[in-house]
């Protein structure tokens, strides 16, 4: 079959990986793709309109879309493929509310007795500096819609919290997307991704994972989309697993389906393990990145079926899937400055050395060809990742493949999985 991938970054070179495997799929088509995609799918530009990319796929005989990103999915992509009987994959409109907007999933907790921080919301900004002045910080100020894991700023003393709500409803430095502002408690404890796939009722989970979001060595520095991950999270323990499944996973999904937005794709549950038990921090409606980077390349099984299961609703049929023991770990190389401002256009040299190292694959984020050139094109740039039957050594060899690699004003974190490895 053919299979069209949407999105430009490093999910999306894993997943187009992933899917060239398949012995299902005849070709791969992404959009918008990058150079590193190129070298296994052809790149096609991106059209405004959905309404052209379907077309498109029409014309093409796609049998299966693949979304990567939540901006188009909570824009409602997937239903302007299912309005044309076009099978993709991810949440419709309705359903990808639960990452589009951060009060919409308070709400949807709160009213499933799903566990999370405590929180507020607020459009007023004078009414939020009202509420922290009488909160003890610290508290974590978010804009409620999307901004690419960047519109979230800790607020660990009143000036902090204060200055949060500012640039988010008085400057709008993350525009629409701080019309409105969630005010929640600090939660403490250790933090965990946990994916399943889901075909609106049954859940198919993944093996686990963790991310380093802050830009620098030490979780400090800003937030950022993700500086490195790997798997499994030993924090997770099979204990925790089911924990999660029965009070978080089903109780999500169904809460869902009872209000009408059955919720189809794939959930990550961003997590933290506090004292007491597992907590949501973020629902996202796709795979996350760097995440995925890991994850996938423990896959045994073939993704293809498991994807279309979860389109039709058969997902339950999908019990036996098959997983490497191996582990994996993944290090972002970054642009200088990211997540704030950076230059693009920087050569990079030394891809093939890294990707003949034994165990790595060097997934593009931020690329694009430049005539003979690879050249950086985004902030998250390359996600270099590596299995290996030890965690220590995926991520030594991880680390090999950055050393590799060259660009100007290259910048990634040190110290990728160093929680996993102290509890060893
Ligand atoms: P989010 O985009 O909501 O996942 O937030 C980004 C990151 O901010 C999370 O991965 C956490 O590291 C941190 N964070 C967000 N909310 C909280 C919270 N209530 N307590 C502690 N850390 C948080
Ligand atoms: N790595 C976190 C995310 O994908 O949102």
């Amino acid at each position: 079959m053919k299979i069209l991938v949407i999105g430009q970054g490093g999910r999306e070179h894993t997943l187009v990986w992933k899917l060239a495997q398949s012995s299902l799929v005849e070709k791969i088509y992404c959009a918008p793709g990058n150079a590193g995609i190129s070298q296994i799918a052809e790149s096609i530009p991106m059209p405004e309109q959905f309404t052209d990319l379907v077309d498109w796929a029409e014309s093409k005989n796609i049998a299966l879309t693949i979304v990567g990103p939540e901006v188009p999915l909570a824009e409602g992509i997937v239903d302007v493929f299912h309005e044309r009987g076009l099978k993709a994959f991810g949440p419709d409109k309705r359903a990808a509310r639960l990452e589009a907007s951060k009060d919409f999933a308070k709400q949807m907790m709160m009213k499933n007795n799903i566990p999370t921080a405590a929180h507020r919301t607020f459009v007023d900004a004078e009414e939020a500096m009202a509420y922290i002045e009488d909160y003890n910080a610290p508290v974590f100020v978010k804009a409620n819609g999307l901004a690419a894991g960047k519109g979230v700023i800790p607020g660990r003393t009143f000036k902090e919290a204060a200055q949060a709500v500012t640039t988010i409803l008085v400057d709008k430095a993350f525009g629409e997307a701080g019309d409105s502002v969630v005010i929640e408690e600090e939660l403490i404890g250790e933090e965990a991704s946990f994916t399943v796939l889901t075909d609106g009722t049954y859940c198919l989970p993944f093996v686990s994972s963790q991310d380093h979001k802050m830009s620098h060595d030490g979780d400090t520095g800003k937030n950022t989309g993700g500086m490195g991950a790997y798997s499994p999270a030993p924090v997770i323990t099979p204990e925790l697993h089911n924990d999660v499944m029965q009070r978080i996973v089903y109780p999500t999904i169904k809460g869902m389906a009872d209000i009408g937005r059955p919720f189809k794709g794939v959930l990550y549950v961003g997590l933290m393990i506090t004292d007491a038990g597992p907590k949501v921090v973020e629902f996202n409606c796709r795979f996350g990145d760097p995440e995925v980077q890991v994850l996938l390349p423990r896959l045994k099984s073939d993704l293809v079926p498991l994807l279309m299961a979860c389109i039709d609703g058969t997902l339950e049929q999908h019990t036996d899937v098959q997983w490497y023991d191996e582990a994996a770990a993944c290090v972002v190389m970054a642009s200088g400055g990211y997540p704030d401002s950076y230059q693009t256009g920087k050569v990079i040299t030394g891809l093939e050395n890294a990707a003949s190292i034994q165990g790595v694959n060097v997934f593009h984020a931020g690329t694009e060809q430049d005539g003979e050139n690879i050249v950086t094109a985004g902030g998250r740039v390359l996600c270099v990742t590596a299995v290996a039957g030890e965690l220590s050594d995926a991520i030594q060899r991880a680390y090999q493949g950055v050393s590799a690699i060259q660009f100007a004003d290259a910048h990634f974190r040190n110290d990728i999985g160093y929680r996993a490895l102290e509890r060893d």
